[in-house]
């Protein structure tokens, strides 16, 4: 039997390095589709695999997003400037790639009949709200990011595009902690964790404020479920939203430090009332989990467990560290934001 393909964009970043294992076990053959911001040893290990392929292009390189997507059955969209300090580096960059590439891909993958077109969007989009009730996919959005606004913008189109054109589901995840092949240790669990163990010191900004957190390798196989479902395709893209993560993986970050303090026990804390990130939302994952299961496969507990042991073993790890920080971004925009606003974009009869 032929092997489906499936297109992952921004596939060597730190979803979608893990997710390309779980899509390579399951039986899909997967194209990479990155530009490498961060490099390529998160994916160098799949270089070899016959279902692999790498494609380093840019997202805003419409020939080459075109040409990727002959053959392809589903497509999962991750690439993007990941975050709202990452958006702050370059923000006509982000804008240019978090919404106006994604529409121009939304149009050619219906183009390309593409069977399912899974978009990645964040809780973030829930930004400050009433921390007395849990947010809903219905909830009013309240981003205070240019990150969760330009998911919010892609968010709207990809709602209101004929699904019987292109069958769209978008996932709004809660923040991701643990490892990948690209550990990020800007995520609240990871730079806790690492700050505890490398400086046994953290200062916590905000320590009252509620996030939902979901381990990397829970998203990957929500994804997947997704990606096979066949019962959610009559519903209008719009009523294809969902939350994912879990009810009970909501925490304040003082709840996170009680229980990195029981595997970091020697960690000193300073709590500072400067507030840098006034995000604030607990969120109701109900409507997930009327379709998938509701029990995380990976809890906060043993993500810092494996944390743990990555930054205590692994001799890289201050390299793993700089490459996933703002600095590696700096670099990359610093010798590509010119060549990386130039781009046209072809949206229909409109460049940008
Ligand atoms: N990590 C989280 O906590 C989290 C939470 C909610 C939603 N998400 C969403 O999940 C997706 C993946 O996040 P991540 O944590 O893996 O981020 P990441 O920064 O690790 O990965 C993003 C990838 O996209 C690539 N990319 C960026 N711009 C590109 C361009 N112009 N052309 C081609 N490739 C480009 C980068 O090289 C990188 O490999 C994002 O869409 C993000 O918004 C992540």
């Amino acid at each position: 039997m032929n092997k489906k393909t499936i297109l992952i964009t921004g596939g060597a970043g730190y979803v979608g390095s893990r997710l390309i294992n779980f899509c390579l076990n399951a039986g899909y053959k997967v194209k990479c589709y990155d530009i490498l911001i961060y490099g390529d040893s998160s994916i160098k290990k799949y270089l070899k695999n016959n279902n692999f392929e790498l494609i380093k292009k840019n997202l805003c390189d419409t020939k080459s997003l075109n040409k990727a997507l002959k053959d392809v059955e589903y497509v999962i969209h991750l690439a993007a400037i990941v975050g709202d300090q990452p958006c702050q580096v370059a923000p006509k960059s982000a804008y240019k790639i978090n919404y106006l590439a994604t529409k121009n891909l939304v149009d050619l993958a219906a183009k390309n009949s593409i069977q399912k077109f899974i978009f990645s969007s964040t809780c973030s989009n829930y930004g400050v709200s009433d921390d007395k009730k849990f947010a809903s996919e219905k909830s009013k959005l309240n981003p205070v990011s240019l990150y969760a606004e330009t998911k919010i913008d892609c968010e709207k189109y990809i709602s209101n595009f004929d699904n019987k054109k292109l069958d769209c589901i978008t996932l709004r995840f809660a923040t991701a902690f643990g490892v990948s092949e690209r550990t990020r240790f800007d995520l609240t669990v990871n730079s806790f964790t690492y700050e505890a163990i490398k400086k046994k010191n953290l200062f916590i900004f905000a320590a009252n404020t509620w996030r939902p957190y979901i381990h990397v390798n829970d998203m990957c196989n929500f994804i997947l479920k997704f990606l096979i479902d066949k019962t959610l395709v009559d519903r209008p893209n719009l009523d294809k939203i969902f939350n994912v993560g879990f009810n009970t993986q909501n925490y304040t970050k003082k709840n996170l430090l009680d229980i990195i303090m029981k595997y970091l026990p020697g960690t000193k804390i300073k709590y500072v009332d400067e507030v840098i990130d006034n995000r604030n939302y607990k969120v109701s994952f109900d409507k997930l989990h009327k379709i998938f299961s509701n029990k995380p496969d990976i809890s906060v507990d043993q993500g810092i467990i494996e944390l743990k042991y990555l930054i205590n073993n692994n001799k890289n790890i201050d390299n793993i560290f700089k490459n996933s920080n703002l600095d590696a971004l700096k670099v990359f925009f610093k010798d590509n934001e010119d060549k990386l606003l130039k781009w046209k974009i072809y949206l229909g009869l409109i460049h940008y």
